[in-house]
């Protein structure tokens, strides 16, 4: 949702600036733009569309100064358009702004400052932000800073330069990633690591309402009564070559084949042979699981997927009641929540606003709450009571791939140091998961090998308007992932449905040559799934089927078989789903669609 970047050093800032926001393309790519500042005057480029066109524009008309601000917009408020783009500035161009985020009572502040004499260009929120500044200025940037936030709803990280500080860059956040990259005399803001990486591995992680001052000289963190904070440096350990496509013609393709490493890293330690499950830090003893009646999963999307998986593990495997929700849902329908419940929420970026929103009224009704997320330093990881890291290195693409299957990873994880401490299943049972899981990463290879068989069926179906998903019990959950990888880059209208379920209405949409993609990994549903997928071939469906090596009975009721290494039914999700990837991924190209940069999309989601 909208990507932010500053710099000051000694050096040009635009190419630094237009270098970080290629970083955070992934966060917004309806427009682009920079203001820097030379000589106490602010000159900003901008326009609407890809960060090549402001490239185009800043090699047409350079400009100089090494002090700015940068944007990459996701719109919200207002269409994509050269006017709306960011920075936006005061009337008189004095200050500039960069913004991510939402002022909620931006409306408000607009009349009030229109009643002062302001006037606006454009229709988004952040322009009242400049315009509150200018009307608090009095001499002192962060100051104005200051007044102005305190007086705004909703979330933001801010970049601001004012021509009467020229040596300056103040930033704040709140509900919106910023982390502040220190230099050799050199300082920058950005809403994520990546986009600093080439420059340094040292930064800060800020905390809401903590206010940044940069200048060439260093840095200064305020809290919001202008205390000076101190704070820790929290040095990268990742490589910049992590957040670069290696080779591959797109990050989604990377990510996918980076998932044997991914499931890897982020089994390491925790599940070893002969030895108890190790959570990291968390520590939950048998008395303290007996005392939750219910656990919630809530997360968003793809994450939310993880979580319909982990539902059905942590109840098959240590018996205690799970319900999964989508966040933007959970968080109105009033849950019951007490000190009785766990919660644990599920983000990738750990920074997606409607699980943000879960988590803290979770804790505030005094639930224990784990989080499980990707990103050092998210919000998600700093606020729960616990935390799981997925060790899915950055994940660059809109659509998920190498996160879903770390989370499904951390789910049997979980399940399984729940079922030990709960003595639900034997010792010998926990040992044939653990050794199973580990096996993973390898069968994980072998399925990618399948890639050519899955381009070729890409290739032979990408025209069509609808495809379906069908499973039963883990394999509907996978079906729904596959799904909205389907639909998020392909632009394939496509639907997942329960085997069992089709016959109550969506049987209605099959006609001669739809196609349907079964996932067939649950053998004690095996035989009640043929059944249902004989009921849409009549229908005159065609099928692809994705099941097991050795289950080679399936070929008798399909057009085709995509065979996956044989696992425990219980771990298939981990396999079964990067089939699903690749036919999406193979579809999309096909398409010619932008696999990395699906249309009105934005990878992690800060606003409601
Ligand atoms: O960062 P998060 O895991 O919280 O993001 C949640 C969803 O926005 C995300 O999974 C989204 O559905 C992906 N684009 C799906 O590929």
């Amino acid at each position: 949702m909208c990507g932010i970047v500053g710099f000051v050093g000694k050096k040009e800032a635009s190419p630094i600036l237009v270098e970080g926001l290629s970083k955070l393309e992934y966060r917004g790519y309806d427009s682009a733009g920079v203001a820097v500042l030379k000589d106490e005057l602010i000159e900003v480029i901008k326009c609407k569309g890809r960060l090549k066109n402001l490239e185009d524009k800043l090699s047409e008309e350079p400009i100089k100064g090494s002090i700015g601000i940068g944007h990459t917009r996701w719109a919200t408020h207002g269409e994509p358009s050269d006017v709306n783009s960011h920075p936006h500035s005061n009337k008189n161009e004095s200050i500039s702004v960069v913004h991510n985020g939402i002022i909620e009572n931006y409306l408000n502040i607009k009349e009030w400052l229109i009643s002062k004499g302001y006037e606006f260009l454009s229709e988004t929120d952040t322009e009242v932000i400049p315009n509150l500044i200018d009307y608090y200025y009095n001499g002192d940037l962060l100051d104005a800073v200051m007044r102005a936030v305190s007086d705004m709803e909703g979330s933001y990280a801010l970049g601001v330069i004012c021509t009467k500080e020229p040596d300056k860059i103040v930033a704040v956040r709140k509900d919106s990633p910023l982390i502040v990259g220190v230099g050799k005399e050199e300082y920058f803001i950005a809403s994520d690591i990546p986009a600093v990486l080439n420059h340094t591995r040292e930064v800060y992680l800020l905390e809401d309402k903590e206010f940044v001052v940069l200048t060439k000289t260093g840095v200064e963190i305020f809290d919001e009564h202008k205390e000076k904070v101190s704070k820790d440096i929290y040095h990268v350990t990742w490589n910049a070559d992590a957040a670069e496509k290696g080779g591959y013609e797109d990050f989604m393709l990377k990510e996918i084949h980076e998932q044997p490493k991914a499931i890897r890293d982020t089994m390491a330690s925790r599940i070893t042979k002969g030895n108890p499950i190790s959570l990291d830090k968390i520590k939950l003893t048998k008395e303290d699981l007996e005392n939750f009646n219910r656990i919630y999963i809530v997360a968003c999307g793809t994450a939310y997927h993880a979580g319909v998986v982990g539902k059905n593990i942590i109840e098959n495997l240590a018996r205690i009641p799970v319900e999964v929700d989508i966040a933007s849902e959970f968080r109105y329908r009033n849950p019951i929540l007490d000190n009785k419940t766990l919660v644990m929420v599920i983000s990738q970026s750990g920074e997606t606003a409607d699980t943000l929103a879960v988590l803290r009224e979770s804790k505030k009704k005094g639930c224990r709450v784990i989080a499980i997320t990707n990103v050092v330093g998210s919000s998600v990881s700093r606020e729960a009571d616990d935390v799981i890291y997925t060790w899915a290195g950055p994940e660059i693409a809109v659509a998920s791939t190498k996160a879903y299957v770390t989370q499904l990873v951390a789910m049997y994880i979980i399940a399984l140091y729940f079922a030990e401490i709960k003595e639900t299943i034997s010792k010998k049972e926990i040992e044939d998961i653990k050794e199973e899981l580990l096996s993973l990463p390898e069968k994980a290879e072998k399925t990618l090998e399948k890639k050519e068989m899955l381009q070729k069926f890409a290739a032979q179906n990408y025209m069509h308007r609808d495809m379906f998903f069908l499973g039963r019990g883990l394999d509907y959950a996978v079906s729904m992932e596959g799904s909205l990888k389907l639909k998020e880059i392909s632009y394939i209208h496509s639907e997942a449905y329960a085997g069992g379920e089709l016959k109550h209405g969506p049987i209605a949409l099959i006609e001669k040559g739809t196609v349907v993609v079964s996932t067939i990994t649950q053998m004690d549903l095996k035989d009640k799934m043929l059944s249902n997928i004989k009921e849409v071939v009549t229908r005159g469906a065609k099928i692809l089927a994705v099941t097991f090596e050795g289950n080679n009975d399936v070929e008798k009721s399909v057009d085709s078989v995509i065979y996956i290494p044989k696992t425990l039914d219980i771990l298939s999700p981990i396999l079964s789903v990067i089939p699903l990837q690749l036919i999406s991924y193979y579809m999309a190209k096909q398409k010619g669609c932008d696999v990395d940069k699906p249309r009105n999309l934005a990878k992690s989601v800060t606003v409601e």
